[in-house]
């Protein structure tokens, strides 16, 4: 398939471009399209073979339930049962914005798009060219991450090409996302509003709103339970290089990191992702990534997932990332690492 590129303002995107692109959506086509998390990878949410078309394109199994993307908030009666008062709260607060919030679905919405599940996750973007997007292509469009299963999410129009070129209709490309992780995921389908994964809205934004909410043990906890947020089980955001967290005080992570770096054979490459104050202590590496630090964590954010597929890009054999364990983003970009490196963490 020749996949359509376009690059658009994304403050003001061409109109032409956004008329076409919502033709494609109308006629069962994919879409690939800028949001201020990640870009997405959208089909009719309401079109159970468009949903089909998206597993296919992405590789993904298929019990891995669709986020549905709107543009007004009153979209939300025709795909939901109800919506509790919490939820209309929140959105008054958070929408448009980095929030997904679960409800029981309506009929209208197709089990493909749900993964089977009887209830629907729904989000309404902020970006300008998502929104337009959205409205053109008449008001429902399921999107996941718009990479291939497995791969980190695409932050820019780049890595969206490289993974989806000749496998989708078009790509409109309105350069790198402000965000930079995937939306917060809040379950309001049944009793106390839970989070099931981590993102921009964190659980304190959201306690000043709603009170306490809780937390999927099988995410945050220890817990061996299956996740209520069905693609949190996958191995996700995961670069080709073995990669090891190493956590702890700093200097002992330094000194740790270099011998390691120190001891490893001849051919290996190594890359390592450093907070800034000790990106140039890592001697010896083939590439040290300097991806931030906590008084500017919305860099971290915003880097991360270009940084784990750089190191696919140069070949990398083996990762080491330090634990940015941030103020407000630091529970968001510790779940996408911890992921990225398999659980495979190192205490020293
Ligand atoms: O920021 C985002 O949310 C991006 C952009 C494109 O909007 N989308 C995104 O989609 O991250 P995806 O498919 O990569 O991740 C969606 C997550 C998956 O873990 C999925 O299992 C969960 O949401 N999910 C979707 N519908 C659900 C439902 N009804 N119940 C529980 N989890 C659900
Ligand atoms: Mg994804």
């Amino acid at each position: 398939m020749n996949t359509i590129y376009e690059k658009v303002d994304p403050l003001d995107p061409d109109e032409a471009v956004m008329k076409k692109a919502g033709d494609i959506i109308r006629s069962g086509g994919l879409v690939a399209f800028p949001t201020e998390t990640v870009y997405g990878l959208g089909g009719d949410a309401l079109d159970a073979d468009a949903s089909a078309k998206i597993y296919e394109a992405k590789g993904r199994p298929s019990d891995n339930p669709l986020i549905v993307h709107i543009a007004k908030f009153e979209d939300i009666y025709r795909i939901t049962q109800s919506v509790p008062e919490e939820a209309r709260i929140l959105a008054e607060r958070f929408w448009p914005g980095p929030l997904t919030m679960i409800f029981k679905k309506s009929a209208i919405v197709p089990d493909k798009t749900t993964g089977g599940l009887d209830t629907v996750a729904v989000r309404f973007p902020s970006h300008p060219v998502a929104q337009k997007f959205i409205e053109a292509a008449g008001g429902y469009i399921a999107a996941p991450s718009a990479n291939i299963s497995g791969r980190p999410s695409p932050t820019n129009g780049e890595h969206v090409l490289a993974d989806m070129d000749t496998r989708i209709d078009m790509i409109i490309d309105a350069g790198p996302c402000d965000i930079g992780l995937e939306s917060t995921i809040i379950d309001l389908s049944s009793g106390p509003c839970m989070m099931l994964r981590p993102g921009y809205v964190n659980d304190r934004m959201l306690s000043e709103v709603i009170g306490e909410v809780k937390k999927d043990e099988a995410v945050f906890g220890n817990s061996s339970a299956a996740p209520k947020a069905p693609g949190m089980k996958y191995r996700h955001y995961a670069p080709r290089g073995e990669m090891t967290i190493v956590a702890g005080s700093g200097d002992r992570v330094v000194s740790f990191i270099t011998d390691k770096i120190n001891q490893r054979s001849e051919g290996t490459k190594i890359a390592v992702l450093s907070c800034t104050k000790n990106a140039d202590r890592y001697k010896g590496a083939d590439l040290v990534f300097d991806v931030g630090d906590a008084a500017n964590e919305k860099l971290i954010a915003q880097r991360l997932y270009d940084t784990l597929r750089r190191c696919d890009e140069e070949s990398i054999d083996i990762i080491y990332s330090e634990e940015f364990d941030t103020p407000s983003l630091g529970l968001a970009i510790m779940n996408r690492l911890i992921k990225a490196a398999g659980h495979n963490i190192i205490r020293v």
